[in-house]
């Protein structure tokens, strides 16, 4: 979508990433870093002052103690830590549960290590957990249950009973749980981001994976972390050694530095995403699009089936080629066929010029 909406000078509400640059005294930490020699390979798990920051903060934001050393892992970006902890804990025959729909890399990585991603479509009615039919798949092959929360695309949370349900349905299992959740820092009132991390049940069985390129705006970046028991993180870093074996030295440096001298830096996220998403619903509201729920990450969700009867990749392709703006078709992050919903996702990570801009447009239709 962001090629057709590039070839089509539409405006770019698709792919999901900001509009807006990192804190500038981020980028200064950059240029220091560039400048005062920080160039040459970091060590294995991550620059250790980076790990700690990072545990202080866990534990602050979670309750939740890593140790620094042997619990948490700075990698090349969430992506790579998750296909990290697939290929290093999912063997052939294997089952991962996986829903739908869901960021897509997550399958195809499990495909590569063997395994057999068991895929299970999110009630449609509203995107919450299929309790039933995840406890009817739950057997002595699964190895991971997949979670993401705040979730992309649908912008639901993980409440405090989510977690007990799955803590409760994993009681009789050894199926470990990997927690993605790169949108951690960006949930919105009155709603609280939970953590897999704080759930002591499952603390020790799941591996938590965050993306510094969500929390600072700076997806180019490609940085991210892992956080798991000593136990799990020794057979993650086995794999990482060998994929890429560190995470570049610059970026860590001033990530480590920022995080120490802004301390509330995080809560900030939250505000600006939040003022964003309610500048797009506010717009949208004289529009004949449904909007649904987002409490978190940076998507809002549209139903459109007062404005059209085509499918969602059709309705796509004709906004962004006769609308000028882009989103993306819900049904791309289903592998399961999609249920017949006509649903856009819409990134609002965008200036409030582009924010308005766009939904004047749609309001037109
Ligand atoms: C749910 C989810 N996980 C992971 C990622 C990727 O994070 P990173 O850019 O750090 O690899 C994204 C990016 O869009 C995402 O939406």
């Amino acid at each position: 979508m962001s090629s057709l909406a590039q070839e089509n000078n539409a405006i770019n509400l698709s792919q999901g990433f900001p509009e807006f640059n990192p804190p500038l005294a981020l980028l200064e930490k950059v240029k220091e870093a560039l400048e005062g020699g920080k160039n040459q390979y970091a060590p294995m798990p991550g620059i250790l002052s980076l790990r700690e920051i990072l545990s202080m903060r866990i534990a602050q934001w979670r309750g939740f103690q890593a140790n620094p050393i042997t619990e948490i892992t700075i990698v090349p970006g969430a992506t790579a830590g998750l296909f990290v902890c697939i290929q290093a804990l999912v063997h052939p025959g294997d089952e991962v549960i996986l829903f739908d729909p869901s960021y897509d890399s997550y399958a195809p990585a499990v495909i590569l290590a063997g395994g057999r991603p068991i895929r299970i479509a999110l009630n449609p009615a509203d995107f919450s957990m299929p309790w039933d039919r995840i406890e009817e798949l739950i057997n002595h092959k699964t190895k991971l249950i997949l979670i993401n929360t705040p979730h992309n695309p649908m912008g639901r949370i993980f409440s405090r009973e989510d977690w007990d349900q799955l803590a409760n349905l994993l009681s009789n299992s050894d199926a470990m749980v990997l927690s993605d959740e790169v949108y951690e820092h960006m949930v919105f009132d009155p709603y609280k981001h939970i953590s897999v991390l704080e759930i002591p049940s499952l603390s020790n069985r799941s591996i938590a994976i965050s993306s510094f390129g969500k929390t600072f705006h700076a997806t180019g970046w490609k940085l991210g972390y892992i956080c798991a028991s000593e136990t799990i993180t020794t057979e993650i870093r086995k794999v990482y050694q060998f994929m890429a074996f560190s995470a570049n030295t610059p970026m860590q440096w001033a990530a480590a530095e920022f995080m120490c001298e802004y301390p509330n830096y995080e809560s900030s996220v939250k505000t600006l995403l939040q003022e964003k998403r309610d500048i797009f619903a506010n717009a949208m509201r004289s529009s004949r699009f449904t909007l649904l729920p987002c409490d978190g990450a940076y998507f809002q969700i549209v139903e459109y089936s007062a404005i059209s009867g085509l499918n969602d990749m059709e309705f796509a392709k004709e906004i962004t080629t006769k609308h000028k703006v882009a989103g993306i078709p819900v049904s791309a992050f289903y592998q399961t066929s999609p249920p017949d919903q006509k649903l856009l996702r819409f990134c609002f990570a965008k200036h409030a010029d582009t924010l308005l801009k766009s939904a004047e447009i749609l309001c037109r239709l």
